[in-house]
């Protein structure tokens, strides 16, 4: 029997491809950048061209599946996932490094079918490196496989996370005080290299061992997760319980004894949710 989801994942590696083509062209050029919500949130018409280029390759292939997009979020589509075959697109996952030529700028899309992530695609496309997963056939960077670090002691890991700037002071605030707790553990280090999708990844080959976030989106997390699942990672929600992709949070690590310890020392505060009425 043919696997139609399979084929569906071929088509997204070539789209995935041409998109990290336009990035990488398009960080020799000059680049417009305009702000979104706030003066930390940017884009620039790539991220806005890239996503118009995926969901039109994808659309006249698949005319009847459904899309949930950064860019279409933003200009007032609609962010709520159903049990149809959906593809969840970051056209570019860290902008503000695009921006910088910071080097981990990643162009992400995840696939769900009844709300489970079938497979995942992560190109980060500075550093040339293409992350592909489908559920159940493990995960691979530039066609060669890839595991998790395996790392069981939190005092031995090195974890990622974001730094950046909120609007609320309270946030900001637990947001500091998260990072000096789990520096306070002591783990090994905190890294924070912009990408979420290029973080999940760095979990899912070896090169980290978690990485949480509060405040990210559906789109930032859908690629990377079918990443980290198959590379035998672990992938829960901030306080320790079932992932939901939808939640805006999450912790991914190289086992699930890392992930609870993490937990157990994150404040968590209301982040709203993806599929949220507005
Ligand atoms: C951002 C990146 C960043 C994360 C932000 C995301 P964007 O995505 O993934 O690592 O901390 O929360 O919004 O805006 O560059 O697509
Ligand atoms: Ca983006």
């Amino acid at each position: 029997m043919t696997d139609s989801w399979q084929e569906c994942m071929n088509h997204c590696v070539d789209i995935t491809k041409q998109a990290g083509k336009i990035v990488r062209e398009a960080l020799e050029k000059d680049i417009a950048v305009m702000e979104k919500s706030s003066p930390t949130d940017l884009v620039t018409e790539t991220d806005q061209r890239v996503e118009k280029l995926i969901i039109s390759a994808i659309r006249e292939k698949y005319p009847t599946h459904c899309f949930i997009g950064e860019e279409s979020v933003a200009a007032g589509a609609p962010s709520v996932l159903s049990d149809a075959p959906t593809w969840i697109i970051d056209p570019i996952d860290g902008t503000t490094n695009f921006v910088h030529r910071f080097p981990f700028v990643s162009v992400s899309i995840g696939f769900t079918v009844n709300k489970e992530v079938e497979f995942g695609i992560v190109y980060s496309c500075m550093e040339d490196k293409m992350y592909t997963a489908r559920r159940g056939k493990g995960a691979f960077c530039n066609g060669l496989p890839i595991k998790v670090s395996g790392q069981e002691d939190i005092t031995k890991s090195l974890v990622l996370t974001e730094m950046g700037l909120k609007k609320d002071p309270e946030h900001f605030k637990t947001v500091m005080d998260n990072i000096q707790k789990i520096l306070n553990v002591p783990v090994h280090g905190v890294r924070c290299p912009g990408s979420a999708a290029v973080n999940m990844c760095l979990v899912a080959c070896g090169a980290a061992d978690a990485y949480y976030h509060q405040g990210i989106y559906c789109w930032d997390m859908a690629g990377g997760a079918a990443l980290v699942t198959e590379a035998g990672g672990v992938i829960v929600d901030i306080t320790g319980g079932p992932f939901d992709l939808m939640s805006r949070r999450l912790i991914v690590a190289s086992s699930p004894r890392v992930a609870q310890c993490i937990a157990q020392e994150l404040t968590v505060f209301p982040c709203g949710r993806d599929d949220a009425p507005s």
